[in-house]
């Protein structure tokens, strides 16, 4: 089975897909919990290039390729032989992030992501937790965080406002994927709400 959690900077996923991941192991699942960009060490090394530096360092373009082939590293590298080992596979952000943060972008650039998807990675998640927040306070979890992973937190809220609205969006029209989560709340209620919906998924 292949979990994933999407949402704005700041919603709350990588603490969700941590405590799934904790919670399912007590279960007695084998679970790998991993992350984009990154989860093997060419996508890592790829993070790098994306994550840090000045905003405009890449194009719209040039990150959907360098964000899809850190993808088809992952894939191959981790996702896949887990997946074949019958593992859980937990990754925090897959491609539903690229269609936000870089299909939001331009006019083009959603029909692009889509295509290069298709040629190139071909797979959906079983489930989709989408952690759904008030970009405002998103962004204030989210700077009281990190230091040099920051190119896409400057971004700004109308941005965040925006992604939130279209992460939305895609849920509405992939309902049997996704199950969206209110982050607001407090983290243990969130915890319990998605490991009951991991477990009826997974039963
Ligand atoms: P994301 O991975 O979506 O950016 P994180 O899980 O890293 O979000 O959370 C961002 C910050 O907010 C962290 O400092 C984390 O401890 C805190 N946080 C996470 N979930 C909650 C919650 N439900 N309520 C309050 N603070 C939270
Ligand atoms: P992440 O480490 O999950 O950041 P955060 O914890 O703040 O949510 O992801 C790093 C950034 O990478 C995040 O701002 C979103 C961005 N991103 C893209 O722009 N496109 C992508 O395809 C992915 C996976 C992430």
């Amino acid at each position: 089975m292949f979990l994933t959690f999407e949402g704005i900077d700041g919603s709350g996923k990588s603490t969700q897909a941590r405590r799934l991941a904790d919670a399912l192991r007590k279960a007695g699942h084998d679970v790998i919990l991993t992350r984009e960009p990154g989860g093997s060490p060419g996508a890592e090394e790829i993070r790098r290039l994306v994550l840090e530096g000045d905003a405009d360092r890449w194009s719209p373009e040039t990150e959907i390729l360098l964000f899809t082939a850190a993808r088809r590293d992952h894939l191959e590298r981790t996702i896949r032989p887990a997946l074949g080992a019958g593992q859980v596979v937990i990754s925090d952000r897959f491609a539903d992030s690229t269609r936000m943060y870089q299909g939001l972008r331009g006019p083009d650039l959603r029909q692009t992501v889509d295509r290069l998807h298709d040629l190139m990675i071909g797979v959906e998640p079983d489930l989709t937790f989408l952690i759904d927040i008030d970009p405002a306070l998103g962004l204030s979890r989210a700077k009281g965080r990190h230091g040099h992973e920051e190119r896409f937190e400057d971004m700004g809220l109308p941005m965040q406002a925006r992604m939130r609205a279209g992460f939305l969006d895609l849920a509405r029209a992939a309902p049997d994927r996704f199950r969206v989560i209110d982050g607001s709340r407090d983290a243990d209620r969130i915890a319990a709400e998605v490991l009951t919906l991991t477990l009826a998924t997974l039963a």
